[in-house]
């Protein structure tokens, strides 16, 4: 049975009405969903460079990838202004939120992992020399966590807004940095070689630092919104390293040990990667810590 559409004006804009599927629908000319996510436009950006069938699950697991990338980077630069004011509440919810995405993307892996070796070789010479390598928001996010590299951003060259883009959040303070001027601020003695460092070379973790961190997750109860600061961007780093080692197992699952498209050596480039740690003295405190009785036998040795 085709509904009947009733149509009026409503707030100036031409309305319609239908009964559909047993449920009184309304739609009309101002916003629709389409105009809203832009679906046209997103939908006609899957385009193969190949006719290979398995090409398009490629494109698809790329594109959400940097989507979702598009949201963490979002997250990230709202996080950073909610620790550098203080407003560690706020920063949280984004630092849970960027988590959830993460494990979400870590199992986008999964589909990704469908694509056989066979599979991906029907395609992959038509891809020629374009690689997650050149990925700039990816590099924007590494560079917003801390993992400043400035020859990364050379394969951006030719394209002056994006390298202009990673050169200026090259030069800003990263995640960590903002988190350690937020402890300086809470009376942490942070060395000043630390806090006014050049932002854009890579973070050298220091003794002074891994101290404040065991200091701070040894009397918990006390600092208990640093701690908490503390261990949510541990599980950041957590989640981040995971996604890593994803692309890294699979790749190595897709192509083995050939040569990236971007030229490096592949998975033994990926694993490199796997090294490179945003808050080192987050990770490296946890060795020194010790028992709450330890602690007390400390103080009090009788
Ligand atoms: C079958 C699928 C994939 C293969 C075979 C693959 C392979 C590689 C290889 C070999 C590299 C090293 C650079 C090179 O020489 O090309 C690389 C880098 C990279 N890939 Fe993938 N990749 C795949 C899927 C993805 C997906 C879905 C993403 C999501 C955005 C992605 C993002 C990246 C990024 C960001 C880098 C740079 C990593 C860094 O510099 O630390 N890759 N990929």
């Amino acid at each position: 049975m085709t509904s009947k559409i009733k149509s009026f004006i409503e707030d100036g804009i031409e309305t319609y009405e239908a009964n559909i599927d047993g449920e009184k629908i309304i739609w009309d000319k101002g916003l629709s969903y389409s105009k809203h996510l832009q679906t046209k436009t997103l939908l006609a950006c899957q385009i193969p460079v190949s006719e290979e069938p398995e090409e398009l699950m490629f494109i698809i697991v790329h594109q959400s990838m940097e989507l979702w990338i598009k949201q963490c980077i979002h997250e990230i630069n709202l996080i950073i202004k909610f620790i550098g004011t203080n407003q560690l509440n706020r920063a949280y919810k984004s630092l849970d939120r960027i988590a959830v995405i993460l494990r979400h993307m870590i199992n986008s892996w999964e589909v990704l992992a469908t694509l056989t070796p066979n599979d991906f070789l029907t395609f992959r010479p038509y891809l020629q020399k374009a690689s997650g390598f050149q990925s700039y928001q990816y590099r924007e996010l590494e560079f917003l966590l801390g993992n400043k590299k400035k020859d990364l951003i050379l394969v951006h060259k030719d394209d002056k807004a994006v390298y202009d883009h990673l050169e200026d959040v090259l030069n800003a303070p990263s995640l960590y940095d903002v988190t350690l001027k937020l402890l300086a601020d809470r009376g942490f003695n942070i060395p000043s070689k630390i806090l006014d460092r050049d932002f854009s070379q890579a973070y050298v973790p220091a003794p002074e630092i891994e101290e404040i961190w065991r200091e701070i997750y040894s009397e918990a109860d006390n600092m208990w919104d640093l701690y908490t600061l503390g261990e949510k961007i541990t599980a950041l780093e957590y989640y981040f390293q995971e996604w890593r080692f994803k692309h890294m197992k699979t790749v190595s699952r897709v192509i083995g040990y050939k040569k990236g498209t971007a030229g490096s050596a592949g998975v033994a480039y990926l694993v490199k990667a796997l090294d490179n740690s945003f808050f080192p003295e987050l990770w490296s405190m946890r060795s020194q810590m010790t028992s709450p009785e330890d602690q007390q036998s400390d103080k009090c040795p009788i």
